[in-house]
């Protein structure tokens, strides 16, 4: 009888530690085997299943993505439920599942559990965006990364005189673009949570010109000017029905460029902040989310999720942990534009 490990949706960084850690955890301390589903919810629709001993899990808390692949996969679409689900677990073994993933993947786990498949969950959001866990890993190495991008788009910047705008992700909540804007000393930052006038965004460039200074205007993925009444690029839809997001910034530079007379030009981070290796906070977190779900397994919590309080790892059913967005709160964007212009 086996733990079986998924990792669905849009990966992360630190993935690969929550796994090394549940399996460490699991072999070492319950004497447990584990395997892992290969690309998240498929793998568990279809049967496709590897092994996860002490030898596939050395040295990847450092590695980014996951060894197990993911996918956006709904269990519930073409050909599956909860019936396949418990057959092919039957078949396999395996008795119970930890399911890594966001809002999507613990949704579809919550159904799962429902109908009676012994399910724990391990929130996973670069974004941020889940309310229960205070944090979620993989958030600070794509802070990190956007960070890092400024700094050099500042220098750049400088050179040239150029105002530049940095667009980083964040579909629903604005952290990433928060924490790395302020980290990066952004002039402007946008966020979903507050919608801004294209007059506010140029008098804040203005100012900063005006200072001699070139400037920089962050902008996560999901901010709306006041105007626009939906954050859609015409990109398509994802598995999850969800638009593509991406594309905001190149809309905004040339009108920033015409309304200032400033010459602005837009860099869109994308992926390549999801990408590589986990910071040492990501890692750690991640690493004690896997021992946690783990030991929720051991203590059939099903229907729940390991998160975070401050520094102690909890537990949260599902359904508190889901429907409900980590936004900025409007004091934490207050502090911020202190900062702006
Ligand atoms: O949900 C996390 C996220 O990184 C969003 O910020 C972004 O819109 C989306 O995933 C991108 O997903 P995909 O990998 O499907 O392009």
């Amino acid at each position: 009888m086996s733990i079986g490990i998924l990792t669905s949706g849009g990966d992360c960084p630190g993935l690969n530690a929550v796994i090394r850690g549940a399996v460490l955890k699991g072999t070492k301390i319950y004497n447990q085997e584990i395997v892992g589903f290969r690309d998240g919810w498929r793998g568990v629709v279809q049967g496709d299943i590897m092994p996860l001993t002490r030898r596939e899990i050395q040295g990847i808390s450092k590695q980014g993505g996951t060894i197990l692949g993911t996918s956006r996969t709904n269990p519930f679409d073409a050909g599956g439920g909860a019936d396949v689900v418990r057959e092919n677990m039957l078949r396999l073994g395996i008795t119970s599942i930890i399911a890594i993933g966001g809002e999507g993947t613990l949704a579809a786990a919550k159904r799962l559990s429902d109908a009676g498949i012994n399910i724990v969950g391990v929130p996973k959001t670069v974004d941020n965006d889940l309310s229960a866990p205070d944090y979620t890993f993989g958030f600070d190495t794509a802070t990190q990364i956007a960070t890092e991008a400024m700094d050099r788009l500042r220098t750049t910047g400088d050179s040239h005189g150029r105002c530049m705008v940095a667009e980083v992700m964040g579909r629903h909540v604005g952290w990433i673009a928060l924490h790395s804007g302020m980290a990066a000393g952004a002039h402007v930052i946008l966020i979903p949570e507050q919608r801004t006038s294209l007059d506010q965004i140029c008098t804040w460039v203005q100012a900063v010109k005006d200072r001699g200074r070139a400037p920089l205007v962050v902008v996560a993925e999901g901010f709306t000017l006041d105007t626009i009444d939906v954050a859609t690029f015409e990109r398509g839809l994802d598995a999850f029905g969800r638009p593509r997001m991406g594309g905001i910034g190149e809309l905004l530079a040339p009108i920033i460029e015409e309304k200032t007379g400033i010459e602005t030009r837009a860099t869109t981070l994308g992926h390549i902040q999801r990408g590589g290796t986990p910071t040492a906070y990501d890692r750690v977190l991640a690493t004690r989310y896997g021992m946690a779900a783990v030991d929720a397994v051991m203590h059939e919590r099903w229907g729940r999720m390991v998160s975070l309080s401050g520094t102690t790892i909890t537990h949260v059913a599902f359904e508190d942990a889901l429907g409900k967005l980590n936004t900025v709160p409007q004091s934490r964007y207050d502090e911020a534009a202190i900062l702006f212009g």
